[in-house]
């Protein structure tokens, strides 16, 4: 079946190239997208200038090798209603169109998280927590505008953010303090009543770790037992160079779907440099910061190897699980656009995604595709 998919993109790739056709590269062969067109969607983070067409470096990159995309930050809550009753869909409406011009598949992030969340949300004048009722309502208003406005455009919204910790719990954000556990089921249960259509997400980091599993785990069934709709789950993917470990991810992508619910990649980067914890006491001296900032010119040898073989090794972890995962989406287009550049630390050169700074194809993106091609010659 996948070979006899990528048998007829070539065939098309190559009727285009002969008739002079304008699709991107085609005389180059697959892109991305059609090696694993018979697996998952293959998505990619645009940011608001690609949206609005002002990167068109980025953006032929995207329309040739992705099907999908979502927004890095524009549907944020703090975008989308920066105070309360003000609603602003100037860049997200950008975002919408340019998917639809293309024909990708859009996903909305992100309906509550307790981060990019405008301050007057959880709180009265007076910077006190709101009352339960009070949140509630906002909650129901912003959920309802949102999914409302984008209804017909979106699969799917990424409904709850990064709200289970380590050992399972809670996150104690606002939401939490005010609204206990109920905050997500309400999430959800608002999110469906906006939108009976749109599939519905739970999305966290660190997925790798058991504590988490095991939280998350718990959060699909009390959801199901709600009576309440939960497609998939959302998977980061935000990696380093020794995190996580493959065995940990695999076995969350397992106990996820064990639960009934597709798995999606939605924030794929792996970090070539040093990882630092988000806790570090971070020094100032030189020395401390080139041991940080290690390739301000470029990537040795060494280190892109071993970072591309790491890439692949995933990659193939989500072809051999492609019967549960249904869309892996890359946090950004090229090198420079990731937000790795500036997180955990500000002013680091980073090289975690999977186009570089000239916008070419990571060697292990090339040697993807070039096996495919090959696999459908045989
Ligand atoms: C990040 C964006 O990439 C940055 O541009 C922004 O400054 C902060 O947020 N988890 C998420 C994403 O769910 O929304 C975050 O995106 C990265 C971590």
């Amino acid at each position: 079946m996948k070979v006899k998919h990528i048998a007829s993109a070539i065939l098309l790739a190559a009727i285009t190239a002969a008739c002079g056709g304008t699709q991107n590269n085609a005389s180059q062969g697959l892109a991305l997208k059609d090696v694993v067109a018979d697996q998952f969607l293959m998505g990619t983070a645009i940011n608001v200038r690609q949206a609005a067409g002002l990167d068109t470096s980025a953006t032929n990159i995207v329309k040739k090798h992705f099907n999908a995309i979502v927004a890095e930050n524009c549907m944020k809550m703090e975008e989308v209603q920066p105070e309360e009753g003000r609603f602003t869909f100037n860049d997200a409406d950008n975002f919408v169109k340019f998917g639809e011009e293309n024909g990708l598949t859009m996903t909305g992030h992100v309906l509550i998280w307790h981060s990019q969340c405008p301050d007057w949300f959880c709180v009265d004048k007076n910077g006190k927590n709101v009352s339960p009722e009070v949140l509630k309502q906002r909650m129901k208003t912003h959920i309802t505008t949102v999914v409302q406005h984008f209804k017909g455009k979106l699969k799917g919204w990424d409904v709850v953010n990064e709200a289970i910790l380590e050992d399972g719990s809670y996150r104690k954000s606002k939401f939490y303090e005010i609204l206990g556990e109920e905050f997500i089921p309400l999430a959800f249960q608002y999110a469906h009543e906006a939108d009976s259509t749109i599939e519905l997400y739970y999305n966290d980091y660190g997925m790798d770790n058991p504590g988490r599993r095991e939280g998350v785990v718990k959060l699909i069934r009390s959801l199901k037992e709600k009576g309440l709709r939960i497609d998939a789950v959302g998977m980061q993917g935000h990696m380093g160079m020794d995190y996580p470990k493959i065995e940990e991810f695999e076995k969350s992508m397992l106990a996820f779907a064990q639960e009934g619910v597709k798995v999606m990649i939605t924030e794929w980067d792996m970090s070539a440099l040093p990882t630092v914890s988000r806790t570090a006491n971070i020094s100032d001296t030189v020395a401390f910061q080139k041991a940080l900032n290690p390739y301000p010119n470029e990537l040795p040898d060494s280190v892109s190897q071993a970072w591309n073989a790491r890439m692949k090794q995933f990659f193939n972890l989500f072809e051999k699980h492609a019967d549960i995962v249904d869309r892996v989406t890359a946090w950004g287009v090229s090198d420079g656009d990731s937000w790795k550049n500036g997180f955990p630390i500000r002013g680091r050169k980073d090289y975690p995604l999977l186009f570089d700074r000239n916008y070419q194809p990571k060697p292990w993106v090339k040697e993807v595709i070039e096996e495919a091609e090959a696999n459908s010659q045989k």
